[in-house]
């Protein structure tokens, strides 16, 4: 069977990350730490880049590979360049990006003061910060990191996405059952994460002839020790009857990074208990 592997080869390898180099970005966050700790499970070498070096380093020292911490800001071009220039150094090579860095306001930990949460008040500089930390850092950390990549005539990048980047937010899960509205999932996150899914359809095109895939995980919402009210109001709107939890996304992390996906480019893989499909 030309071309085509057998099966027992296809078990031991499709999925393997053994040799690869991996950078994820916002690495020290809720499910940054998940995409680390997948990525080195499946053999590959892990660059866990966040805002603080140390706390980095500290993850890094606990994955299963050999794996470093780097402390970069993705909104910085210089900052990006060093760190692509550290992980060269050490390993000589780049093979899967993570762009998973990001303003998340979330419900159980929100950035912003109560005041300007709803759309008709929200602050100019706060929808600038969050496009400047969700958007503008994607495009940065594809561009210097993926023209290595391009140069080495292969690569991943994996653009982290959302739901709310493909349907409106439904504000009233955010409502108590005495109806106080509690928050408000801001226009800023949910234009950046659109745009992002742009972007990886723009990105795939003008660089598939290059030999690096782009694509996005959409992923649906974390329980994430938020008040019982939200979690059920979630749970109640997911086809699947729940929250994700922080382990839901493994599987498609090694999926849209290793060879298992080599003819896929410019997709979304949404994994979200069916949020998006009614
Ligand atoms: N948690 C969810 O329910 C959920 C749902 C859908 C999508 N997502 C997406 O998944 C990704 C991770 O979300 P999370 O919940 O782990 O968020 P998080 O807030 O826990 O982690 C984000 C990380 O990004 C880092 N970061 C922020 N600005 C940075 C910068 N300028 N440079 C470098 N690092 C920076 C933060 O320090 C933080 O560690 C985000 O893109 C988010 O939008 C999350």
């Amino acid at each position: 069977m030309n071309g085509m592997r057998s099966a027992s080869e296809m078990n031991q390898s499709i999925f393997s990350l053994k040799g690869r180099v991996a950078i994820v970005t916002g690495g020290i966050g809720l499910l940054g730490k998940e995409h680390c700790y997948a990525l080195s499970e499946f053999g590959a070498s892990v660059v866990v880049c966040d805002l603080n070096e140390e706390a980095c380093e500290r993850f890094a020292k606990h994955l299963p590979t050999s794996s470093m911490g780097i402390g970069a800001n993705v909104t910085d071009p210089l900052s990006i360049r060093r760190l692509l220039n550290r992980v060269l150094q050490k390993y000589g090579q780049i093979d899967i990006l993570i762009n998973n860095a990001a303003l998340n306001d979330k419900v159980e930990d929100p950035l912003f003061e109560e005041e300007g949460r709803r759309f008709e008040h929200y602050p100019l500089r706060w929808w600038k910060a969050m496009m400047e930390t969700n958007l503008t850092s994607v495009f940065l950390c594809s561009q210097i990191i993926g023209t290595q990549m391009v140069k080495q005539g292969k690569g991943k990048i994996i653009n982290i996405a959302s739901t709310y980047g493909m349907v409106g937010p439904d504000q009233s899960l955010y409502q108590t059952p005495e109806g106080k509205q509690t928050f408000y999932k801001s226009a800023a996150y949910s234009a950046s994460k659109g745009a992002i899914l742009a972007f990886t359809r723009f990105l795939a095109a003008y660089w598939g002839k290059a030999g690096v895939r782009v694509n996005c995980l959409t992923p649906g919402g974390v329980e994430n020790s938020q008040a019982d009210f939200f979690i059920q109001n979630y749970a109640i709107r997911t086809p699947l009857g729940r929250m994700a939890k922080v382990t839901d996304y493994w599987g498609a992390i090694i999926f849209l990074a290793s060879d298992a996906s080599d003819y896929m480019t410019g997709a979304n893989l949404v994994v979200d208990g069916g949020w998006t499909a009614w």
